[in-house]
């Protein structure tokens, strides 16, 4: 994908589809969206377009044409995912400095390369386009963008080396541009990180869909991802991810950083279950990992489990009353939930004696026992997630197909409940994780198999 990427990003400076030329330094204030966020007039075909969610659009009918439907709009509304972008600049710039250098038959693989993408790309739209019976304006001006690339490839490729030098300091600008808009987006937190001088979330920002999981398959709707709560030293940078078509925990995978997680281009990957040999999985998903350690629901015993990828090895303490008949609404096994904030390492569970009812765990991370529990008082199967910010609990349930709401908070600061409403928009209906990292101040959300994630507003003390 890319090459398709790096065809984008070669039309941009001829042509003006691509609407940074606007983007001049007193501009992008324009161009920043409600909640703060960066909001960038880039109409470009990226990652969130692979073949395999085109299949997956078409084997069902009515209720994915729904969950298209939504995602196009994601699209078209152009909330261009500049993390993205960002990434793969740094990489294209990179690879036009190779064609610049490179003898004729790189260049020439290059651009063969790129039409065979644009051709794939091309049946995609059509395919799309008639599986939503859209006649969106969006479409129609991506249908002729691809087809215009396809001309542009061609005239490139008798372009001498002078072009492709106009075009590696196009890169360049475009590259400042984008990183002045993306700062733009991470002010969005109002709040020091790493301290808790605020007086807990006011508002979530829109879903920033980033794509399909790594391992293509939209089946895998069961799964986690983001950053290590608490990294090691060096691994400030590392995103891991984990998912399945069940509820089964048996795999996760570590990542760089952000550019190859987008890449799908894996350092790690640790198998929790070897026939006849081992069988560490966990359920559930509703794990965190922190210094390089999964924390986990072990499946069997019913237990806390902890996985240290550092070692490779596992260990789990049984909570003795903690019970594995009480989920979350949308999924089964979801019996122990771990977050991780500022103040470390936490969990949730339902015990004989709750009735129901959420008790939430302080854990002792050196002796992995949970030194302190508190009782609240909502009851687990209405509840959709909940996750840790500076002490307070957050939980949340789900108000319709797209909306969701922290309808409760448990401050353990103040041992003070309190109903609350702050709803955030959901990119598609199901999810099973969500969780919020304290090295970012961002809550990472698996969504029916995407990759999500949501900037928060803390109000002001
Ligand atoms: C860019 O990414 C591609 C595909 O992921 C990789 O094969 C290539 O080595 C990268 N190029 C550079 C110059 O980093
Ligand atoms: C597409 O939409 C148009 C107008 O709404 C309708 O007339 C047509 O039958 C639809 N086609 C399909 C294949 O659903
Ligand atoms: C596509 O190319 C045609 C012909 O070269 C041109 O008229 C048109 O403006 C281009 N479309 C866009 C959106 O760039
Ligand atoms: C993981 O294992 C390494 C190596 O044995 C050890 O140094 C580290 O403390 C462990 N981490 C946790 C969180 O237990
Ligand atoms: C659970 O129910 C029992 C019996 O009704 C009651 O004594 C107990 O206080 C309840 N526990 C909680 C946490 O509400």
């Amino acid at each position: 994908m890319d090459l398709l990427l790096f065809v984008l990003l070669l039309v941009a400076p001829a042509h003006s589809w691509l609407s940074l030329e606007d983007w001049g330094s007193g501009n992008v204030e324009g161009s920043v969206g409600e909640f703060g966020q960066c909001v960038c007039n880039v109409f470009l075909p990226d990652t969130s377009f692979p073949a395999d969610r085109m299949e997956y659009m078409q084997i069902t009918s009515n209720q994915l044409s729904v969950n298209v439907k939504l995602q196009i709009n994601k699209i078209s509304s152009l909330k261009v995912q500049l993390d993205v972008l960002l990434s793969s600049l740094s990489n294209l710039t990179a690879r036009v400095e190779i064609l610049e250098s490179g003898p004729d038959k790189y260049i020439k693989l290059d651009f063969e390369l790129l039409r065979i993408e644009l051709r794939e790309f091309e049946v995609l739209v059509t395919q799309l386009k008639a599986s939503l019976n859209s006649s969106s304006p969006a479409f129609e001006s991506l249908y002729t963008e691809i087809r215009n690339m396809s001309l542009i490839v061609d005239q490139l490729e008798n372009y001498d080396r002078s072009n492709l030098e106009v075009i590696r300091i196009e890169f360049a600008k475009l590259q400042r541009k984008l990183e002045k808009c993306q700062d733009d987006q991470d002010d969005f937190s109002n709040a020091e990180i790493g301290t808790c001088k605020h007086g807990g979330i006011l508002r979530i920002g829109k879903p920033i869909i980033n794509q399909l999981n790594a391992d293509l398959s939209a089946s895998y709707k069961y799964g986690g991802w983001g950053k290590d709560s608490k990294p090691l030293p060096g691994s400030e940078n590392m995103y891991w991810y984990s998912g399945y078509s069940d509820t089964l925990v048996s795999r996760i995978t570590q990542y760089s950083d952000y550019y190859n997680l987008i890449m799908r281009q894996a350092f790690r990957t640790h198998e929790l279950y070897v026939y006849n040999r081992y069988d560490w999985r966990g359920t559930g998903n509703n794990y965190v990992v922190r210094e390089n350690t999964l924390y986990y629901q072990y499946r069997s015993p019913f237990a806390m489990g902890k996985f240290n990828m550092t070692s490779a090895t596992p260990t789990y303490k049984v909570i003795p009353k903690a019970s594995a008949q009480f989920s979350y609404h949308y999924s089964a096994n979801q019996n122990l939930d771990f977050a991780a904030d500022e103040s470390g390492l936490w969990i949730t569970y339902v015990t004989e004696e709750s009735n129901g009812t959420l008790v939430l765990g302080k854990i002792n991370e050196q002796s992995f026992e949970i030194k302190e529990v508190w009782q609240t008082s909502v009851f687990k199967q209405s509840v959709t997630n909940a996750f840790m910010i500076c002490g307070v609990l957050y939980v949340t349930r789900s108000v319709d197909t797209e909306t969701e709401e922290i309808f409760y908070t448990y401050d353990t600061n103040k041992n003070k409940e309190s109903y609350v409403s702050i709803p955030f928009e959901k990119f598609q209906d199901f999810y099973v994780y969500l969780d919020y990292n304290p090295t970012d101040q961002r809550i990472y959300m698996f969504n029916n198999g995407y990759y999500v994630y949501y900037n928060i507003k803390f109000k002001v003390v």
